[in-house]
């Protein structure tokens, strides 16, 4: 059942190839994106004058990531909102909003609540679900599903990779309906998309530091996570990962605010894990994090590195590299994340905890 795997968690790590593949299938037809066409029209896209995704934990870090693709295609605005802040804060929501909600299981009650709220203000509710037929898919007006497959592991995994695909292919359908790219541009963005399932198997086959380095790191008290632009959403990511499998304490930090308060934090020996953005796609972030690195090595943090293949720049920095595929930055996250994944279920195995059954979580949280 589990694949040959100690633990379904790995085994759903490596089905990613498949989740986002399958989340993609049958929304490019006849060189358009196809979202819910009977209950989202062209015309209804074309309405929207502001965004709001609401969502989750892990839903919610796939949300953060929508925020950059949907505002870069689309020109519109994009806010991105815990579920369970939404309502309580009376925010803007009119018939022009498109509220994106986002829930692997379609039964958390925060979401749910979110979208109901939503409704009430004659907001139009699309929902990205993994189980078909669950409550917030039934109360949306459209709905896409991630085609991930069932997730037994209670630690999300193949579901955020294919959210962050469905989230990419609201962001094309916006685009594409409201004129913000041309058709053959949202061909291309779509080509690029449909490529990630070979570079996530790619990143899949080199993980054996990953492995190596759950023990390494399980007698750490804290991990920090360090992330710029697309980086940071998968910084968060990381260090949730982290939280729940192996109870240590984790926290990730937009690398920019460093400086702000967060570089007092850094000791020797404390292991720092860092999202690179390509050198070549965002050079200017790259320097900035290059940089970011030497003052942490400076201090003495233990430094684990994510980085683009052949990115020679961080190795004198690295004492411990993971090299992903090159591929466009918003879709960086597809690769980068897949050493978090591992390197929280290894520390979590190496510190001897359950890692498809973490202590006091839920796989489906349907109280608030
Ligand atoms: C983390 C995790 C949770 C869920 C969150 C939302 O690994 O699984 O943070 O992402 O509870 O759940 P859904 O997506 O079912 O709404």
């Amino acid at each position: 059942e589990k694949g040959g795997h100690e633990y379904f968690m790995l085994k759903e790590i490596e089905e990613q190839p498949a989740a986002v593949a399958n989340t993609l299938r049958g929304h490019f037809v006849d060189h358009r994106i196809v979202l819910d066409e009977q209950r989202l029209s062209d015309q209804d896209l074309r309405d929207v004058d502001k965004v709001f995704v609401v969502a989750c934990g892990t839903a919610y870090h796939s949300g953060l990531l929508a925020k950059y693709a949907i505002e870069h295609w689309t020109r519109l605005p994009v806010e991105v909102e815990l579920a369970s802040e939404f309502r309580y804060r009376d925010p803007v929501l009119d018939r022009c909003t498109l509220v994106v909600a986002i829930s692997q299981s379609g039964e958390t009650a925060d979401t749910l609540e979110a979208i109901r709220h939503a409704k009430d203000q004659k907001a139009r509710v699309l929902a990205i679900c993994n189980t078909n037929g669950a409550q917030i898919p039934r109360e949306s007006d459209a709905v896409i599903y991630t085609h991930a497959g069932p997730e037994i592991g209670v630690a999300a995994t193949k579901t955020f990779t294919a959210q962050i695909a469905a989230n990419y292919l609201v962001g094309l359908a916006l685009a594409q309906a409201r004129g913000t790219k041309y058709p053959d541009e949202v061909a291309r963005e779509f080509r690029e998309l449909a490529a990630m399932p070979e570079a996530v198997a790619r990143t899949l086959e080199s993980l054996e530091t990953a492995r190596s380095l759950g023990g390494e790191l399980a007698g750490s008290k804290a991990v920090l996570f360090l992330g710029r632009h697309v980086g940071y959403p998968v910084a968060l990511e990381g260090a949730l990962k982290l939280k729940e499998l192996a109870y240590m304490h984790a926290e990730a930090f937009a690398a920019g605010e460093l400086k702000h308060g967060p570089i007092a934090l850094i000791e020797e020996g404390l292991p720092v894990i860092v999202v690179m953005p390509s050198p070549k796609g965002r050079a200017v972030l790259h320097a900035k994090l290059l940089s970011n690195i030497q003052e942490i090595r400076a201090r003495g943090a233990r430094t684990v590195v994510i980085a683009e293949e052949g990115d020679e720049t961080v190795w004198p920095f690295a004492q411990h590299l993971f090299e992903v595929p090159a591929v466009p930055t918003l879709l960086q996250p597809l690769v980068s994340t897949i050493p978090l994944q591992v390197i929280a279920a290894e520390i979590a195995r190496a510190r001897g905890y359950d890692v498809d059954r973490p202590r006091n979580l839920a796989k489906s949280v349907t109280v608030e």
